[in-house]
């Protein structure tokens, strides 16, 4: 595995690696992908193994533009307004397959339908271009684990499988992309991300009954204990046990400890702040980079986080959170 900057050489070098059937790590504005050649059984077999992924959950399928989606399913009017208005961008689409459209069966799990998304990231966007076929990528992380913003995050787990990482510096948004279900009548949103329910409501009658609660999850990986880092997460904290790492979100003065002391007592790397002013778009930037920063169970009994707000992008962040919690 070999670290590469994002020199044009460099992004035609890993085009070539994805053509050939290798895995590559490269950037996006959302998180890191772990990226295959999706019209490979072979290499996408490969990459569920490497990530330790269940075979039933199905990988999202990457294009450089959105005419080169248009090939891969059916795209009703409504759908190609929304490809229009938010690609690229961090936003996912659920449709009908086509049928022997290339893509490998492995990488949409056997399912009639196909998760496509069109990045913005610059060099997201040429490596796909230079590729010139279509790239499966999930998160570049083990399957149930922190997602990775930055290269160092994807540096150990992938070691032996990928060819190199594009090392393209943080994720702008930071955390993954919002994930949609057009392929039935009433579209409902599958998984929170930075396009949020009041951007794509403009444009569409969304399904608001939050569909992840009920008993059959329609985006197979919003399951169980997700983005989890190796320390145990307390969310909505208002205060810290002895022991525990802080993640706050605005103010930390008036978080104290329980049986004496303060946040402010705490060592460096035992507290971090998402967004001192409450911005919820810094602290999506920040979270997934903070949690790698606070994991470590030899340190930390477990890492307590302040309360962020339910709306916009907060929506996405507390999703995420409240799987990072879990303990199954
Ligand atoms: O921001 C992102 O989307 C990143 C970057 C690399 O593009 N990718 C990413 O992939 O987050 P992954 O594999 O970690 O998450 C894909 C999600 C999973 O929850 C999966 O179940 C869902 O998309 N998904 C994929 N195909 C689907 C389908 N046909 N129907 C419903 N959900 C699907
Ligand atoms: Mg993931």
């Amino acid at each position: 595995m070999v670290l590469l900057n994002t020199s044009d050489d460099n992004i035609r070098k890993a085009a070539e690696w994805i053509k050939n059937g290798n895995l590559v790590i490269f950037p996006t504005e959302t998180v890191y992908g772990l990226g295959c050649n999706a019209t490979d059984d072979k290499v996408v077999s490969r990459l569920y193994k490497a990530k330790l992924r269940p075979a039933h959950n199905p990988l999202i399928i990457h294009v450089a533009k959105p005419e080169h989606g248009f090939a891969l399913a059916d795209f009703d009017q409504r759908a190609k307004n929304i490809a229009s208005r938010f690609w690229p961008g961090p936003l996912t689409l659920v449709l009908a397959q086509k049928k022997q459209n290339g893509i490998s069966g492995t990488a949409t799990a056997g399912l009639d339908t196909i998760a496509l998304r069109c990045p913005a990231h610059p060099v997201a966007h040429k490596l796909l271009l230079y590729a010139g076929v279509p790239v499966a990528a999930p998160s570049a992380n083990k399957s149930g684990r922190l997602s990775p913003t930055r290269p160092v995050h994807t540096e150990k787990d992938f070691e032996n499988d990928v060819a190199c990482i594009l090392a393209g510096g943080s994720c702008s948004i930071g955390l993954e992309s919002t994930v949609l279900d057009l392929s039935c009548e009433v579209p409902s949103i599958l998984r929170h991300g930075a396009v949020t329910e009041s951007d794509l409501s403009e444009y569409i009658d969304l399904d608001k009954s939050d569909r992840q609660a009920t008993e059959k999850p329609k985006a197979p990986g919003q399951l169980s204990r997700h983005y989890a880092p190796l320390t145990p997460i307390r969310i909505n904290a208002v205060d810290l046990e002895p022991g525990e790492a802080l993640l706050a979100f605005g103010s930390e003065k008036f978080i104290g400890i329980r049986g004496g002391g303060s946040a402010r007592d705490l060592p460096e790397d035992s507290k971090r702040n998402l967004s001192e002013s409450k911005d919820l778009n810094e602290a999506a930037v920040n979270l997934f980079a903070m949690l790698h920063d606070l994991d470590s169970p030899e340190r930390h009994k477990s890492i307590a986080v302040m309360p962020v707000p339910d709306i916009g992008i907060g929506k996405a962040i507390n999703d995420r959170l409240v799987r990072a919690a879990r303990r199954e």
